[in-house]
């Protein structure tokens, strides 16, 4: 009997580590996927094994987890509910992917997390182990015991000789990759009250960045973002360094109350500075390059697709639908946009694309006009109201 666990590191994991041990007598093997999320990953191999891990992996996921993950969920432009980024929801099938990975080679016969029973992240989590193996035994241990509060959880960590972090806990909880950071619960549960300033990690406060407005230059391919101010980088890296700059600007925080795949509204509150650059800039390469048409029915799918990804149905034939429909969509997609950063605002001030630009002066000009027979539009506007002057007349003749 052999288990993989997804560890955090945190108080949750840990106890999860130990009770897996103690309940199941199983060998348990640690997994920590480094999706960026900054020092909590250093001190993470030794705690796993202080706990009891047997075997413990941490790898480094986070070209991949942006290149794989993140670049085609940002071809799709997708936002759910309107405001929320995906981005945990977009983590959690990367990381049951390499948990799978790992439990395929270290012949184990079951997978366990700690996502609670109440959240979306169990349903990511589960799907994906599913899609990689139909036979996988999965564990989840806030559905199965009874260490229901945290004095419980509290009382079990002392028992077991699981350390409790001294630091008074910061009153919410939350989850941190290279797209966002989340903050839910704890005090966040009040839905009047605004979040607290101290607890924001990636950007300053609009009110406090710079007086001075910067101007970033984002160049395009496929769709995909591959330079910034004429500087190639890596997924990962062009990432980072949007992050750095929306960071100093105060730019992508969000406060929403979302609905969630089991059925309950939540509230969430999320920073995502890179990533509200690149969806503006990705946008404003599109209207330069794309067909009104094509733009209109990629646009009805962004809530659809929004809703897949939420969901944890990465690994599904529908969401393979839709990438395919989209990355077609997006080969035209080649240029650059300019975007202005200031004050927590990210807006577009100029555009162009030198290979697929539909912008055609010619035509689009308020000045004189050769190319385009301005009397045609009187033709165009009779046959549109045809319907509309048909109807108007019948109602006119009934009331007679
Ligand atoms: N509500 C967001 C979502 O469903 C964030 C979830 C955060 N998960 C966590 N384990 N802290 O994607
Ligand atoms: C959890 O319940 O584990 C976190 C929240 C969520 O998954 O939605």
């Amino acid at each position: 009997k052999k288990i993989v666990l997804a560890y955090s590191g945190g108080l949750d994991t840990s106890i999860i580590l130990k009770w897996l041990k103690n309940e199941y007598g199983c060998k348990v093997v640690a997994f920590s996927a480094d999706l960026g999320q900054g020092d909590e990953l250093a001190p993470i191999r030794e705690k796993a094994l202080a706990t009891g891990a047997d075997k413990v992996y941490i790898d480094d996921l986070r070209e991949e987890f942006v290149r794989d993950f993140v670049f085609p969920m940002f071809r799709a432009s997708a936002i759910y509910e309107g405001h929320y980024l995906l981005g945990t929801s977009i983590a959690r099938p990367l990381i049951a992917k390499r948990q799978m990975e790992i439990a395929a080679k270290e012949k184990c016969d079951a997978v366990s997390h700690g996502a609670t029973g109440k959240g979306n992240d169990q349903v990511r989590f589960e799907l994906a182990y599913y899609h990689f193996n139909p036979a996988i035994k999965v564990v989840a241990p806030w559905r199965e015991w009874d260490l229901n509060s945290r004095q419980a959880l509290i009382e079990y960590a002392k028992k077991n000789g699981i350390p409790i972090p001294v630091t008074k806990k910061r009153p919410w909880s939350s989850d941190r990759n290279m797209l966002h950071i989340s903050f839910e619960g704890g005090i966040l549960e009040d839905t009047w009250a605004e979040a607290p300033e101290e607890m924001y990690v990636l950007t300053t406060s609009p009110e406090k960045a710079p007086n001075k407005p910067q101007y970033v230059e984002i160049e395009f391919k496929n769709g995909n973002a591959v330079a910034v101010d004429g500087e190639q980088m890596t997924p990962a890296q062009l990432l980072a360094h949007l992050n750095f700059l929306g960071g100093q600007h105060g730019i992508g925080r969000v406060d929403l109350l979302e609905n969630r795949s089991v059925g309950m509204k939540s509230r969430g509150v999320y920073e995502t500075p890179g990533g509200t650059i690149l969806r503006e800039a990705h946008s404003a390469v599109e209207q330069i390059t794309m067909d009104r048409e094509v733009l209109r029915i990629r646009d009805s799918l962004i809530p659809e697709y929004a809703r897949q990804v939420y969901g944890g149905y990465w690994f599904s034939p529908e969401r393979q639908m839709l990438q395919t429909l989209i990355d077609d969509s997006q080969k035209c997609v080649n240029g650059v946009a300019r975007v202005k950063l200031y004050k927590g605002l990210c807006r577009t001030v100029g555009r162009k694309s030198d290979t697929d630009s539909l912008f055609n002066l010619d035509f689009a000009t308020f000045e004189k006009d050769q190319v385009y027979n301005q009397a045609d539009a009187e033709g165009f506007i009779k046959i549109n109201s045809l319907r509309l002057r048909i109807r108007s007349l019948m109602q006119a003749n009934r009331k007679k």
